[in-house]
C-alpha cells in the first residue's frame, strides 16, 4: 500500500529512490546477449553510452550511431549520423551492412530554442520520431532486422503531460514550447511503439519504456533548474540503462507494444485527456508512412 503510494508521488518512483526500491522485486537476472547484434543511437554519451557498456558487458557486439564522431578513444563500431537528417537516415538503413537483433532508439534532446532539422522540419520531432520511424521501416524492409528482433523506444515520463498533437507536428511554424514538443514526440514515440506492433505483429517486438530521471548532460543543459533542485535524487546512468538492457536481453517472453518502467508494464496514461483517439494514432501512421514512401523516389 505504502509503495503505490510512494508511486502515484513520481517524485519518489522517477527518482533513484524509486530505481532502488522497484529493483528488490527484480527477478534474478536471465539475460542473453552473446552472439547478438545491436545498433543503438545516442551512443556517445549519458544512458546511450551506459547502455552500450552494459550490453557489451554481456557479450553483445555493438554498433552506435552518433552525432558527431567521438574525440576520445570509443570502443565501438560509430557510423555518424544525424537522426534529424530523414534521407541520411534512410540511406543508412538501405546499406545492407549487417542484420541486427536489438535495435534502440536512444538518441534524443530537448534545445532551448526552436531549430530546424536538416530535413527542414522541427528537430525534436525529426530525430526523435521521423527519423526512428525511417531507421525502423528501412532496416525492416532492407532486411537489416533480424526477425524476432526487439526494437525500443526511449520515451520519457514527461510524456504523461501531453495529448499526441499532430497540429504541432511542425513547430516550425509555431511559437516554440520545448516541453510541449518533447511531450509529444515521447507521446509519439509511445503509440508508434504499439502501431508498429500491429503492423508487424509476431515477426519483431516492440518496447517503450522510460528511464526515470537521469544524472545526464542532457537534463544539465536543457533542465539546469530541475538539475539545482534534483541533483541528489537523479539516478545514475547505469540505473536509467537498466531496464533498455533488461528489454534487450531477457530470456522472458515478453509482451509486444507496451511501456515500460523499472521492469514492469507501465499505463500509457495517467489523464483522461491525454489517452489518443483511434483517428490521431492513424494520422500519425499516415504522416510518417508518407515522408517514407517520399524516400524511394
Ligand atoms: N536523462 C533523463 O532524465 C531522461 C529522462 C527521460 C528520458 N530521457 C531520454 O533518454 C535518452 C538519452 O538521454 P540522455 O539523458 O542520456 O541525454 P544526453 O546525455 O544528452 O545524450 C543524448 C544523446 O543523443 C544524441 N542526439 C541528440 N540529438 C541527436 C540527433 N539529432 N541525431 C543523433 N544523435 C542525437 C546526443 O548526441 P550529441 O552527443 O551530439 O549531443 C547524445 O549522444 C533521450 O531520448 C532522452 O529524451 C532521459
Amino acid at each position: 500500500m505504502f509503495e503505490k503510494w510512494l508511486d502515484r508521488t513520481i517524485l519518489f518512483s522517477f527518482d533513484r529512490s524509486g530505481f532502488l526500491r522497484h529493483q528488490r522485486s527484480f527477478q534474478p537476472e536471465r539475460l542473453s546477449g552473446s552472439g547478438k547484434h545491436a545498433l543503438i543511437s545516442g551512443a556517445a554519451k549519458g544512458i546511450g553510452l551506459a547502455t552500450a557498456q552494459i550490453l557489451t558487458e554481456y557479450g553483445v557486439h555493438l554498433d552506435a550511431l552518433v552525432r558527431k564522431m567521438p574525440e576520445e578513444a570509443f570502443p565501438y563500431s560509430a557510423y555518424k549520423l544525424d537522426l534529424g537528417d530523414i534521407q541520411s537516415v534512410y540511406a543508412f538503413s538501405q546499406q545492407k551492412q549487417t542484420s541486427y537483433d536489438i535495435l534502440i532508439h536512444n538518441a534524443g534532446s530537448m534545445p532551448n530554442l526552436k531549430q530546424e532539422s536538416i530535413s527542414g522540419y522541427e528537430e525534436i520531432f525529426a530525430s526523435q520520431v521521423i527519423g526512428p520511424y525511417v531507421l525502423t521501416r528501412g532496416l525492416i524492409e532492407s532486411g537489416q532486422l533480424q526477425k524476432n528482433a526487439r526494437v525500443i523506444f526511449v520515451s520519457s515520463g514527461g510524456m504523461y503531460l501531453k495529448p499526441l498533437d499532430l497540429t504541432d507536428v511542425n513547430y516550425l511554424h509555431k511559437k516554440y514550447h520545448k516541453y510541449e514538443a518533447y511531450a509529444n514526440a515521447k507521446r509519439a514515440q509511445v503509440i508508434l511503439t504499439r502501431l508498429f506492433n500491429e503492423e508487424y505483429q509476431g515477426q519483431y517486438s516492440f518496447h517503450a519504456m522510460h528511464p526515470g530521471w537521469v544524472n545526464t548532460a542532457g537534463v544539465i543543459d536543457s533542465m539546469p533548474w530541475f538539475y539545482r533542485l534534483m541533483r541528489h535524487r537523479l539516478r545514475t546512468v547505469r540505473q536509467g540503462a537498466d531496464t533498455i538492457v533488461w528489454l534487450a536481453l531477457t530470456e522472458e517472453k515478453l509482451p509486444s507494444g507496451g511501456f515500460w518502467f523499472d521492469r514492469q508494464i507501465a499505463p500509457e496514461t495517467l489523464l483522461a485527456y491525454t489517452k489518443p483517439s483511434l483517428e490521431t494514432e492513424q494520422k500519425l501512421w499516415d504522416y510518417l508512412d508518407n515522408i517514407y514512401r517520399g524516400l524511394h523516389v
